[in-house]
């Protein structure tokens, strides 16, 4: 059998942010590759640099050095409406914090994300109601965000990083804000919806027992890869 392909690699990857006269380096030459249907946990102390990895490999941030190259293409240097193209053709990021529009039903939330790739209205609806069902939030299309539980919340941001079909999925400490049974749920659920359709996903976490839904661990220390290894079951 033909070794997966890689859908995303980073090579040499630094970034360094100034504050007034200060430089922060955050990454150091960071190299990473992830390959299609693979669950990769990033995992590392608070400031080591995860949020700014995931970001440059989901091609919100910029690197200052190195190469990241996204289902093939070179990202570094790109303009940012290139960016944004390619992040939209490819990715799909889970935020914290959810990121939901508070005014907008959980549906319609959800839709957003087709709406901004030019899907026709219909078909939006009745995909973005498909995405909800899989995140097991069929009968909650028409409440908003204030009335959902925090679990409830990730799903609908989950449905909504899914619903595009992205290849990759970017996760960044998505349980943060849920309890550890609630997390565990909606990391299963995450990994179902995405391993079945041969996406990748990328999980920043604090939580090791999320390790169980993953074949891999990458460990970032002071903006270097410390380990990188596959889990075995
Ligand atoms: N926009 C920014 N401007 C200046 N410095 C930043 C910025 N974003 C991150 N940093 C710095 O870069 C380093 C890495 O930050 P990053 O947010 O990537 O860490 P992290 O591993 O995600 O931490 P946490 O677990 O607390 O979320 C830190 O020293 C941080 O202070
Ligand atoms: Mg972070």
């Amino acid at each position: 059998m033909a070794a997966p392909e890689t859908l995303l690699r980073a090579q040499g990857v630094a970034k360094t942010f100034t504050l007034g006269k200060v430089e922060v380096p955050a990454l150091r030459g960071v190299d990473v590759s992830v390959r299609a249907g693979e669950v990769c946990l990033l995992m590392g102390p608070s400031g080591s640099g995860k949020t700014t990895l995931l970001s440059i490999l989901g091609c919100i941030l910029s690197p200052s050095a190195g190469s990241v190259v996204v289902m093939g293409r070179e990202t570094a240097g790109l303009p940012e409406r290139e960016l944004t193209r390619v992040r939209q053709a490819h990715i799909g990021f889970v935020f914290q914090s959810y990121n939901l529009f508070p005014t907008l039903y959980a549906v319609e939330n959800v839709q957003v994300a087709l709406d901004l790739r030019g899907v026709a209205g219909g078909e939006a609806k009745s995909r973005a109601h498909a995405a909800l069902v899989a995140v097991g939030l069929a009968d909650k299309a028409h409440v908003l965000p204030r009335d959902l539980s925090g679990g409830q919340k990730q799903r609908v941001a989950i449905a909504r990083a899914l619903v595009a079909e992205p290849a990759i999925i970017l996760a960044d400490e998505p349980t943060a804000a849920l309890d550890s049974e609630t997390g565990r749920g909606v990391i299963a659920s995450l990994r179902e919806l995405a391993v079945g359709r041969g996406s990748s996903v990328v999980i920043v976490t604090h939580d090791p027992r999320i390790a169980a839904f993953a074949d891999r661990v990458i460990r970032i220390e002071d903006g270097r890869i410390a380990s990188d290894g596959e889990l075995t079951p």
